[in-house]
């Protein structure tokens, strides 16, 4: 397939133009060297049974993609800005993969500081596939405990030191956080308490692992300002560009499966003028290098399910 660009909707306006490319990350030749102020994502969950069951042939292709990434983001990344990783360690047959962990020393290991961990805390209705408690109910002894899993890590690395006084005083003005919010919504702790996306049969993100709104949204009043350009390298469904677009920045997204294709266009309402009230340019880029993943991701989720 030749490469092709396609300026789906154009209508001017608002901060620069949003881009989506569907393609591998691990190249982001699209993007120019330290022209990104925020990234806010959430790579596949390591071969998770119930979202991306044998994606990747090992636990070392999967760091391999995250090492690679991290190099991208370290290029694209404007100096002391933030890259916001959506994680969690991943359980398949009964062996964890310490992903938050080795995440965390890959970063380190290419140049970014460690600033923070927030644990996201999902609500303890949500307990989707992880329902192992249950064993100590039957087995009512000691070292039968296997607790259910209610929270991811939003791990933020930061590429160097911030020049706070680079930030002109109409910008900040204009970029500022709201404090009754922030108070009443307890942003101010390492522990987020946030509702998931529910899984509804019918959901536009059927099948993605989308995380919820307010995560972006959080992310990119807390680290960026007006105007700025916010990257998700591992778009899914759209969710970070959507919040980069309602708080009046410029989203890149990258995507390597083109069956997202309707859903990212259906999320964002490209080619539909109510577009948040706000007029936007989209760019969409499809690469030589997609893949098309869902449908059989789909089945062996199913089958996984069927076996259990
Ligand atoms: C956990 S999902 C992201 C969901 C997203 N945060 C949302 O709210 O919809 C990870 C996404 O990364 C995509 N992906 C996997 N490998 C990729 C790669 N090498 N380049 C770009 N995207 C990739 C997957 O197809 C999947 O849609």
């Amino acid at each position: 397939m030749k490469n092709w660009i396609a300026r789906l909707f154009c209508r001017g306006g608002g901060a620069g133009i949003d881009r989506i490319i569907f393609g591998d990350c691990q190249n982001m030749k699209e993007v120019r060297d330290d022209s990104v102020h925020l990234v806010v994502t959430s790579p596949p969950y390591f071969n998770a049974p119930f979202d991306y069951p044998d994606l990747f042939e090992s636990y070392d292709q999967f760091l391999e993609l995250i090492r690679n990434v991290a190099k991208e983001l370290k290029r694209v990344l404007d100096e002391g800005r933030i890259a916001a990783f959506v994680v969690d360690d991943t359980l398949i047959n009964g062996k964890k993969y310490p992903v938050v962990a080795d995440i965390t020393n890959i970063f380190i290991e290419e140049g970014f500081k460690y600033r923070e961990k927030i644990i996201w805390i999902k609500p303890e209705g949500y307990i989707r596939i992880s329902r192992r408690s249950g064993v100590l109910v039957q087995h009512p002894y000691p070292m039968y405990y296997y607790p259910d899993n209610l929270q991811e890590s939003i791990l933020i690395f930061q590429n160097g030191d911030f020049d706070y006084k680079k930030i002109p005083d109409e910008v900040k003005e204009a970029s500022k956080i709201d404090i009754d919010k922030y108070q009443k919504e307890k942003w101010y702790l390492n522990i987020w308490n946030i509702t998931n996306v529910l899984p509804n049969t019918n959901r536009l993100e059927k099948g993605i692992a989308a995380f919820p709104d307010e995560i972006p949204h959080r992310l990119i009043k807390l680290f960026s300002y007006e105007e700025e350009t916010v990257l998700d390298p591992f778009m899914g469904s759209g969710t970070t560009l959507k919040a980069a677009i309602e708080y009046n920045r410029t989203g890149i997204g990258y995507e390597i499966d083109l069956e997202l294709l309707d859903v990212v266009k259906e999320k964002l309402k490209v080619n539909q003028s109510t577009l948040f009230d706000k007029n936007r340019d989209f760019e969409i880029t499809i690469r030589d290098d997609v893949k098309h993943l869902r449908t059989q991701l789909q089945e062996r989720v199913k089958n996984n399910r069927k076996n259990r």
